[in-house]
């Protein structure tokens, strides 16, 4: 048996396992192949029902709060490194186009243990991030209730930790004479705390929406890809459709003076919101986890990914400039910032509609997201990584029937009882780590020959353009540079660090070796996203690590086919 646990799967042997469909004896049940229903279309609108949601919903009236109409640059930055990310994605899609992902991608590069690694981190980003989701689109649907005057009671529509907080804080500003502070939402998670059954600390409080929405999705992903697809073409011309009417009706609502100052906060106000502009970001690449079920993966999954990518680049920027310039900045600490700068200017219907839609459009967040956990488990359970029930295949509707229903109750039990900053944190995180996995796995790809009809990732060679990028950035923020070692909780300023060492080999590994640019500036730029990321956040997703590495020398490393097959 091989021990090493950077054994790797060579690409030949992914693809004919694949085209075998596992009819082997280490895989009962898995031997039915999964249908492959979609083309370049349904992909692209896949890809933007990943993208378009709760970020651009929600999250972003918070990022534009700290960083004002400079948000917009956060737009572009975040975007670029996405695009980079993105390139190395549809490199590996085309070369290896089967269900995993990353996950897949990794044990062809790295090795198992990386393989495991971000099979286990992109938990963070597909079911985490689907938390995340759900609590948001709970709290736009409990909006939306109130408007045909229905209302649930406030325990029953958030979570625990929300609700004491704001009981808290509430307390707070009364006993000190700021009860102008004292916001609606805040109100409403304390009513929570005040009605909810139970007596002193004890008391049930859970977003029963959450829950709700998770059970309808997981069940409409169980039941079928073709199902899926309809639902998530339906949803997207939708939200399309009101994103584009936002911007366009919001265009002759623009105070020009609201852009002054372009950076109210500085820089630093801008990078506050990294988390959350990326959380708009995250979900082009979920789309490579249906590779079994395209047409033509290879010619079809990078485009998908990458138009994809390109059209909500474009909405997002112009979103942002519209917002910042319809409103004052600091008006947008809200959790419904686009409904809610319509009714700021005098148009209630349309932030109705808006809030319907979404509604809508975090529902196919969840859906994509819903239907990606399982086929990565599928994925990890075919290489023994898992238990061989992950890889079961529902005989009459074709999907991973096991982890589907497993993925439901991962996402909606916390969903029930979790904060949406603290999960939208994890997942950036967790994602942008996914995005360096993948970067970096592309620099281990033996160089191949371009082949018609698939995409190829150009080479440049980055020889002298990241030695000189690098010198000019240390120059350009040496003042910043300098600012890290000196202050108080110096070690909270490690990702920083970790940033600049990181940079630095890349610098000489890129002039020693002549890598591949594009892969490079995707590792830079997402590392450093990554280090703008709060301390709490990266103590959290070390402990997630370790847990998982337990699992993997406990379970994974022991069950390997890999392991068993090379012995
Ligand atoms: N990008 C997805 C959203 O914003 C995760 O909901």
């Amino acid at each position: 048996m091989s021990k090493s646990i950077f054994r790797k799967k060579s690409v030949s042997k992914i693809l004919s396992d694949v085209a075998s469909g596992f009819s082997d004896s280490e895989h009962p049940g898995s031997t039915s192949q999964l249908q492959k229903a979609l083309n370049v279309k349904d992909l692209t609108l896949m890809g933007i029902a990943a993208v378009v949601g709760a970020g651009i919903f929600s999250t972003i009236g918070e990022a534009s709060f700290n960083g004002g109409p400079g948000v917009t640059l956060l737009f572009v930055l975040t975007a670029i490194t996405c695009g980079f990310s993105a390139m190395c994605y549809a490199e590996f899609a085309s070369r290896i186009p089967v269900a995993g992902s990353a996950y897949t991608y990794a044990y062809a590069s790295f090795g198992e243990l990386i393989a495991w690694i971000i099979g286990w981190d992109l938990l963070m980003e597909y079911a985490i991030g689907n938390i995340a989701v759900a609590i948001s689109w709970s709290e736009y649907f409990v909006n939306l209730l109130e408007g045909f005057k229905i209302h649930l009671p406030a325990w029953v529509t958030l979570d625990y930790f929300s609700a004491f907080t704001a009981h808290e804080k509430i307390q707070e500003l009364t006993a000190s004479g700021h009860t102008a502070d004292i916001t609606d939402r805040m109100r409403l998670a304390a009513e929570a705390w005040a009605t909810a059954p139970g007596s002193g600390s004890f008391k049930f409080i859970a977003n029963i929406p959450a829950l709700l929405i998770v059970i309808i999705i997981t069940y409409l992903v169980y039941v079928g890809i073709r199902e899926t697809k309809k639902a998530t073409n339906a949803m997207v011309y939708l939200k399309i459709g009101v994103v584009l009417a936002v911007i366009l009706i919001g265009f002759f609502y623009i105070t020009p003076a609201n852009w002054h100052p372009f950076l109210p906060n500085g820089f630093g106000g801008v990078m506050k919101g990294v988390s959350g502009v990326f959380f708009a970001y995250i979900g082009f690449d979920a789309i490579s986890t249906t590779a079994e079920e395209c047409q033509n993966p290879q010619r079809d999954l990078p485009k998908g990914m990458i138009y994809s990518l390109i059209i909500c680049t474009v909405l997002y920027i112009l979103i942002a400039l519209v917002l910042t310039g319809m409103v004052n900045y600091k008006d947008l600490q809200v959790g419904d910032p686009l409904a809610y700068v319509f009714a700021k200017v005098g148009l209630n219907n349309i932030s109705y509609v808006i809030s319907v839609s979404a509604v809508v459009a975090t529902a196919s967040v969840l859906l994509i997201f819903q239907l990606g956990q399982p086929r990565i488990w599928m994925s990890m359970s075919r290489d023994g990584l898992l238990p061989k029930a992950f890889s079961r295949i529902h005989p009459k509707f074709h999907t991973p029937s096991f982890a589907t229903v497993v993925t439901g109750f991962v996402v909606a039990i916390p969903a029930l009882f979790l904060n949406l900053t603290e999960v939208t944190n994890l997942t950036s995180i967790g994602t942008l780590f996914a995005f360096v996995l993948v970067c970096g796995g592309v620099l281990l790809l033996p160089r191949e020959e371009a082949v018609r009809g698939r995409f190829r990732l150009p080479y440049i060679n980055s020889q002298f353009i990241v030695p000189i990028l690098f010198i000019a950035g240390i120059v350009i923020f040496w003042g910043k540079v300098m600012n890290l070692i000196s202050g108080e909780n110096v070690h909270e300023r490690f990702p920083y660090f970790l940033f600049i060492i990181l940079s630095a080999t890349l610098t000489v590994l890129s002039f020693v070796k002549k890598l591949s640019l594009i892969p490079v500036l995707g590792l830079l730029s997402c590392f450093y996203l990554m280090a703008e990321l709060e301390y709490q956040s990266w103590i959290r997703f070390l402990a997630w690590l370790i847990i998982g590495l337990v699992i993997y020398f406990t379970y994974g490393y022991k069950n390997s086919v890999l392991g068993k097959q090379t012995s």
